[in-house]
């Protein structure tokens, strides 16, 4: 007989080694009720509501923190027992404003009370937890007497201050779960208990309201909180939970892929919450995925097609939008061929809708012009995993806001001993948990990891020659002298990963296009393909990996098929009917580049651009002539949720469903696909956007069958695609499965063991700026004002008087310009058209730096008086975003690529004879603000390396001799010169 045998309730029960006696009744469905124990962190046996008699025990002991003994006999509903929970609940009864469970006399009198209140819930003074509350549940199943306890009053009042929680200090029963809930599961450290007997409370930093703390408004204590004393404040008495029908779905913010329920009243989302104990977040969410829901029910959303009529946009029917829409494409084929149009998708779509945007435009227009901006893949290992890993190495990552929930994950690793080196060219919060943490000049990421790797050959590593040669430039000083980061760090890192391994490499969107790299060293270290180790790309889009898997690439097919090859793309054309176009389309950089010609249009190669959920004016705002090269296409197409600055050019608009108002599935960083779900109506006349892409098809002389997206899935994708084939609707609707899914009884490849498999890593080259979390944000209440801010200087300087404000923007405007008054005006003008808007600051931001090429704090801070926002907020976004710049830039940007290619090629001596010709340093610009001096990674250029970018023209193959002569080629000509 097996040594681990204990005994609850007369049932002789297994239990395995370290297991608690609450976890070994839970694994085997006895109940013990528990208010402070919270899965996933250290019990604290503070309440001691799960009480059990232990026999030959001399008290009874907390199921919680009692670790199961062999022959152990214990009773969990023995009189003592109920005695023991009778008085606990009825202590903690009396002990705070819990007016909704107070049995005076007997059992008739709580179900009255119960019928009474589910039938009144317009009082405020019901708690908001009624019905879902813990404490109210078991004082209703213990039958909890409070006859002859005295109440006490709390002497805190409530914290309102926050625009998304609540703390009611007076129904706070003290359990901790909420301190459990921030400091071990998310580990933001934000509260904990303070003072003491009568006074006891949960205090945030100072003892300051959450807005004023370190809280980043995650709701993991709203969660934890088994009462009514912390509770989501925007929906607080709009729903009360008996209410709710709740629909299970991912989240569409990052590419963690989160599980959440939504709570839906009345075809309203009204509250979010993490799906406990379902990868890949275990319950967890961020302030994104938990608050941000509102946009799908804005006042701005898109809800009719229009069409731009002599320059207005007009009012139309989806058949005119999308008879126009055909005829144009039509007509654009015929006289320029199908490779004058082009598509971009977002990496925010399902994987459904991006499959038949791709289809359509291979299939039907015939053209490989095809782009997401965010696809990205990398070999990811499951995201749990790095929470056992002994070393992470995250590089351009600012993984607490851009990935929350993996940060959590890593968090966690950090506090148990894992070495964390942390690559970042700006400080990030989770620096703070760091072993060795990396301040690299900004562009150099690719030099420093190169360096590791010589180091890591020095250090006697065996790799391939190839690899040696490459990096055989990579010396420390050289590195030290580029990156800026002190040798000593760098060796200091080098010995971490070299003798803590293995480590999984975790990189973000910033860094994407050095995956190669990233592969190299991990390949070194013998991290490839092992638990606990990878190649980790964390998307910011939710659908980075599925844009990838379903072809949204210039020169791939669905599943990586290369788009020349022959052999490959056969069942392509079986089953699409058609034969398709082998020459690779172009990339968005590309493309954005083939929108701009002559006047005469005569230059210019894309004619027609169909834009799917993303925002070019904005995104792409850093290609200089972007309004124009919108402005000289012949037609172009703008399909999305919300207003947005492209919609300015567009001549049709067609309004999409957004997510909850459509069904699909995304396929999150770590291959892991899982459902979306339809949860509330689409808005307007929105339509899905596989309807929209089936009607244009069919307007296009094709038959294609209505599909849902579950037969989209099953009857075209998992067949093209071999390492989805196992993967149907049913098989994913309780949980995702990580590809490849060969068959169907395969449960996917959640280890490391890829056997060999490699999807292609897959990066664009160019990365726009993402503005789309805060443009979603932006229409949700109470998001912008919560989320955490960039500290420093200028928020606390901002002067609050109007003629203050003027004044400095003035005597800025004075400095930078020669006539101040037509500048103000113009900037004036701007801030008018967006002040009433929701959503403005960004396209307010980019158009003022258009103009005044910087954005100092006196100029933001006329722009947050001019949109009515505070400044604080103004200067979280501009430091944020890297597009946007607080110091003057000149006239012309120099990039220097420092990928690896460019940088063996010489890259390096261009730098140093630009830098000492101009006079500059990297990130400088001249005094004369005629140029400024930057690097870049790699360009995707590699092939003409060493590769240099002025303004927006690339030169490849650069002579150093010549490369001045390229330089000065650009200076602007002045009257006079
Ligand atoms: S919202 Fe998150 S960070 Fe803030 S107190 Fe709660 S758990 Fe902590
Ligand atoms: S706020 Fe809620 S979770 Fe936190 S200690 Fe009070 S009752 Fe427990
Ligand atoms: S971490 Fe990402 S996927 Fe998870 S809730 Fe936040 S935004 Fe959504
Ligand atoms: S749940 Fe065990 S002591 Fe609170
Ligand atoms: S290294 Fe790829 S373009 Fe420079």
């Amino acid at each position: 007989m097996s040594e681990n045998i204990i005994t609850i309730d007369g049932r002789k029960l297994e239990f395995k080694q370290e297991e608690t006696i609450l976890e070994v009744a839970r694994r085997n469905g006895i109940f013990i009720p528990t208010l402070c124990h919270l899965k996933g962190t250290q019990p604290t046996g503070s309440c001691r509501i799960c009480v059990v008699e232990i026999e030959g025990g001399r008290a009874l002991a907390t199921a919680c923190t009692m670790p199961a003994a062999n022959n152990m006999i214990v009773h969990t509903n023995s009189p003592s027992v109920l005695e023991a929970r009778r008085t606990i609940l009825a202590l903690l009864l009396v002990s705070g404003n819990h007016n909704c469970a107070i049995a005076a006399k007997g059992s008739e009198e709580w179900t009255e009370f119960q019928q009474q209140v589910e039938s009144y819930d317009q009082s405020d003074e019901l708690c908001p937890a009624h019905s879902a509350c813990k404490l109210q549940a078991y004082a209703y199943r213990y039958q909890a007497d409070t006859r002859g306890l005295e109440r006490r009053e709390t002497e805190y009042p409530m914290e309102m201050a926050s625009p998304l929680i609540l703390r009611d200090p007076s129904r706070c029963i003290l359990c901790g779960r909420c301190v459990a809930a921030c400091n071990e599961i998310q580990v933001n450290n934000a509260i904990s208990h303070g003072f003491r007997g009568a006074s006891a409370k949960i205090v945030a930093l100072g003892d300051a309201d959450l807005l004023r703390s370190d809280c980043v408004f995650c709701g993991e204590c709203i969660q934890a909180c088994p009462v009514g004393a912390l509770v989501e404040k925007k929906s607080r008495y709009q729903i009360r939970p008996w209410e709710a029908h709740h629909v299970r779905t991912t989240c569409h913010y990052c590419g963690v892929g989160c599980q959440m329920d939504l709570h839906i009243k009345e075809d309203k989302i009204m509250k979010i919450t993490g799906v406990e104990d379902v990868l890949p977040n275990l319950g967890r969410l961020c302030i994104k995925g938990r608050f941000g829901y509102d946009f799908v029910q804005s006042p701005e959303r898109l809800t009719h097609p229009m069409i731009r009529e002599n320059g207005k946009l007009r009012e139309a029917s989806w058949d005119e939008a999308l008879d126009l829409v055909a005829a144009k494409i039509k007509e654009i084929k015929e006289k320029h061929g199908p490779e004058a149009i082009a598509g971009i998708s977002s990496a925010k779509s399902t994987n459904e809708s991006l499959y038949l945007m791709q289809k359509l435009f291979r299939s039907v227009i015939g053209s490989n012009n095809l782009s997401s901006p965010y696809a990205a893949s990398g070999l990811n290992n499951p995201i749990g995993e790095l929470e056992e890993a002994k070393t992470i190495i995250l590089v351009g990552c600012d993984v607490t806001e851009e990935n929350p929930v993996a940060g959590t994950f890593i968090k966690r690793a950090a506090n148990k001993g894992c070495n964390l080196i942390v690559v970042s060219s700006f400080p990030t919060k989770i620096g703070a948990f760091a072993s060795a943490q990396l301040l690299v000049k900004e562009g150099t990421e690719s030099v420093l990891i190169n360096g590791f790797i010589r180091e890591l050959f020095e250090r006697g590593r065996k790799g391939s020659d190839e690899t040696k040669d490459t990096v055989a430039g990579f010396s420390l000083d050289r590195v030290t002298k580029i990156t800026e980061v002190a040798s000593g760090d760098i060796t200091a890192a080098v010995e971490i990963m070299d003798s803590n391994g293995p480590s999984m490499l975790v990189y973000g969107s910033r860094v994407a296009n050095l995956a190669w790299a990233f592969l190299s060293l991990q390949e070194l270290l013998g991290n490839l393909d092992i638990r606990c180790g990878g190649v980790n790309f964390l998307g910011e889009a939710n659908n980075s990996q599925g844009a990838c898997d379903m072809g949204l690439l210039p020169n791939y097919l669905p599943g990586y098929k290369k788009v020349d090859d022959d052999e490959a793309i056969k069942a392509f054309e079986d089953l699409w009917g058609c034969s398709l176009n082998t020459n690779p389309g172009l990339d968005l950089a590309n493309m954005l580049n083939n929108m701009n010609g002559s006047d005469d249009g005569s230059d210019k190669k894309i004619k027609l651009l169909y834009c799917i959920g993303e925002d070019p004016a904005v995104s792409a705002g850093s290609v200089s002539d972007i309004s124009n090269a919108l402005k000289s296409l012949d037609f172009l197409i703008v399909q999305d949720i919300l207003e947005n600055e492209t919609i300015k050019y567009a001549d049709v608009v067609l309004p999409a469903a957004a997510w909850a108002e459509d069904e699909g599935s995304y396929t999150n960083c770590e291959r892991r696909v899982s459902r979306m779900r339809k949860a509330v109506p689409a808005a307007g006349k929105a339509k899905p956007e596989t309807w929209i892409l089936t009607q244009l098809a069919n307007r296009l002389d094709r038959d294609w069958a209505e599909m849902s997206s579950q037969e989209i899935w099953e009857k075209e994708i998992s067949m093209l695609v071999p390492q989805l084939r196992g993967i149907t609707y049913d098989s994913i609707d309780n949980g995702g499965l990580q590809w490849p899914v060969p068959d169907h009884v395969s449960l996917g490849t959640t280890t490391t063991r890829l056997n060999g498999y490699r999807p292609p890593l897959q990066w664009g080259s160019f990365v726009p700026f993402n503005y789309h979390h805060r443009t979603l944000l932006e229409q949700c209440e109470g998001l912008l004002e919560s989320l955490p801010r960039s500290g420093g200087i200028g928020t606390r300087e901002t002067p609050s008087d109007p003629k203050d404000v003027t004044y400095r923007f003035i005597q800025v405007l004075e400095e930078e310009t020669v006539q101040w008054e037509p500048v103000k005006n113009k900037i004036d003008e701007i801030l008018a058209t967006y002040r009433s808007r929701r959503g403005g600051l960004i396209p307010v931001l980019q158009q003022v730096q258009e103009i005044l090429g910087f954005l100092p704090i006196p100029v933001q801070n006329y722009i947050a008086l001019g949109l009515g926002l505070p400044p604080s907020d103004v200067f979280g976004v501009v430091t944020f975003y890297s597009f946007f710049t607080m110091v003057p830039r000149g006239r012309h940007i120099i990039r220097v690529c420092l990928g690896t290619a460019c940088f063996v090629k010489g890259a390096e001596r261009l730098l140093e004879l630009i830098g000492d010709h101009l006079n500059v340093s990297i990130g400088d610009t001249t005094e004369d603000r005629e140029y400024s001096l930057d690097v870049v990674r790699c360009l995707g250029a590699c092939g003409l390396a060493p590769v240099i970018v002025v303004d927006d023209t690339t030169y490849g193959q650069v002579d150093p001799k010549k490369v001045i002569d390229i330089v000065e080629g650009h200076r602007t000509v002045r009257a006079g010169d």
